[in-house]
């Protein structure tokens, strides 16, 4: 019995490995059998260029002007957050929206707050490194500069590894800096435990009532916060969902042309429909304990004040420039309709949230620092 159980996991993981020729250097730390994410051809996985990119998303040479790193606005801690509404890039520009948590990111089928045509980690992460409204890292320009600082005995061991040569290139940066995000797996958690790997006392009854009130057809938080990372935004090797993942949840309902704040109208900038005005993604809530400030623009404080948001189906701004009431959004969607909770029942729904928390995610010895010494 014993020795047929052998034969069958290596059948598996030769059948793996013969649809993903270019995988077999990297294993995915996945329980379970877990779908691994999509991969792009010309960039396949291999732990040398999750490495390098490590690295790289530390070094604060890769900003221009030395400021900044990837993570000085996406910190381990922070489940590759950050803890204040908005973003200043390297150079002091403000950036308008709430740093993102990285976790499953190798998963999204879209990337950012509000763009759908942004599928790539790859594509995504030329926008930090190269975008200028505003400036982040600030590498227009400036690129011979920075790679020029990497030609160290260490980054050339490092590259050389990763690519074979050890020519940098910046082509090469965004491919390892892909690597190391697609690294970036959450699935730890005590809800995972429970959830994926049978453990049936991890959860308290509390949390489990909790629970029961977020996959509710009164609250309604699974049908934008769904599957497996809490988000409709999810694709992998063995489906992908073709949903259009973006909500208008009644934030705001500002006077004027636009019913959001005229700076970020969300995936309208680019679609120019004016139905998806105030539609941003779904993002995973997975962590959330760890994320706070909340929404877009981290104009929600708290969880507590989260839900209270979705009880009442919107948001209501009394006073200041974006005075209006979110509640009464013409293009909010039907599925934040508000609900009535009563103190207990808010407690049990916070309580399921924490246990979407992750410690050895954020504690994860190979996404920390590699520059520090522990
Ligand atoms: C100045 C702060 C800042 C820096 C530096 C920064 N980011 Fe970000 N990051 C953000 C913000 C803000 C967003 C949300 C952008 C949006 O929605 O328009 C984001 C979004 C992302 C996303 C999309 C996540 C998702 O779920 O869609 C990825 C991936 C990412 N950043 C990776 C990186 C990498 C890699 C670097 C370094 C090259 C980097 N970031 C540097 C602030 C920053
Ligand atoms: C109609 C779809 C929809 C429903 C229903 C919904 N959400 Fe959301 N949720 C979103 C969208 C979209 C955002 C981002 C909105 C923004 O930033 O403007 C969001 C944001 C959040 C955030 C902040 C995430 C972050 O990283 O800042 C939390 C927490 C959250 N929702 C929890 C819930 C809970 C709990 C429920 C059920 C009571 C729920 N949501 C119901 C779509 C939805």
């Amino acid at each position: 019995m014993r020795k047929l159980s052998t034969v069958f996991v290596l059948l598996v993981i030769l059948v793996g490995c013969k649809q993903q020729p270019s995988e077999e250097t990297y294993q995915w730390q996945l329980p379970n059998e877990f779908p691994t994410p999509i991969v792009p051809v010309d960039n396949p996985m291999s732990q040398a260029k999750v490495t390098l990119g490590r690295h790289l998303f530390y070094d604060k040479n890769l900003s221009a002007n030395q400021q900044q790193s990837c993570a000085s606005c996406h910190q381990q801690q922070y489940a590759f957050g950050e803890n204040i509404a908005h973003s200043t890039g390297s150079t002091g520009q403000p950036h308008r929206r709430n740093a993102q948590s990285l976790i499953n990111v190798g998963y999204n089928k879209t990337y950012t707050w509000a763009h759908d045509q942004l599928t790539t980690l790859e594509a995504q992460i030329l926008i930090p490194l190269f975008g200028e409204q505003p400036i982040e890292m600030g590498v227009t320009g400036h690129e011979e500069i920075i790679l020029k600082r990497f030609n160290t005995a260490m980054y050339n061991g490092l590259v050389k590894d990763a690519f074979g040569d050890k020519e940098l290139t910046f082509d090469r940066i965004v491919k390892a800096l892909a690597s190391f995000n697609r690294s970036l797996i959450s699935l730890g958690s005590p809800f995972d435990k429970y959830a994926y790997q049978m453990q049936n006392n991890v959860l308290t009854k509390q949390q489990l009532r909790g629970m029961s009130l977020f996959f509710s057809e009164r609250l309604e938080c699974h049908h934008c916060h769904g599957g497996f990372n809490f988000t409709q935004s999810t694709s992998h090797q063995k489906q992908q969902l073709d949903l259009r993942a973006f909500h208008n949840t009644g934030l705001y309902n500002t006077a004027g042309k636009y019913s959001y704040p005229t700076d970020d109208t969300g995936l309208y900038e680019i679609t120019g429909n004016e139905r998806d005005i105030g539609r941003f993604r779904a993002p995973t809530l997975r962590n959330i304990e760890l994320t706070a400030p909340y929404m877009h623009d981290g104009s929600i404080k708290t969880l507590s004040e989260v839900i209270d948001f979705y009880a009442a189906g919107g948001r209501q701004i009394l006073t200041g420039e974006h005075q209006g009431d979110g509640r009464n959004n013409r293009l909010k969607s039907q599925f934040v309709k508000g609900f009535e909770l009563t103190a207990k029942q808010k407690e049990e729904l916070l309580d399921f949230l924490s246990t979407l928390t992750d410690k050895d995610f954020i504690n994860n010895p190979e996404f920390s620092n590699p520059f520090s010494t522990p």
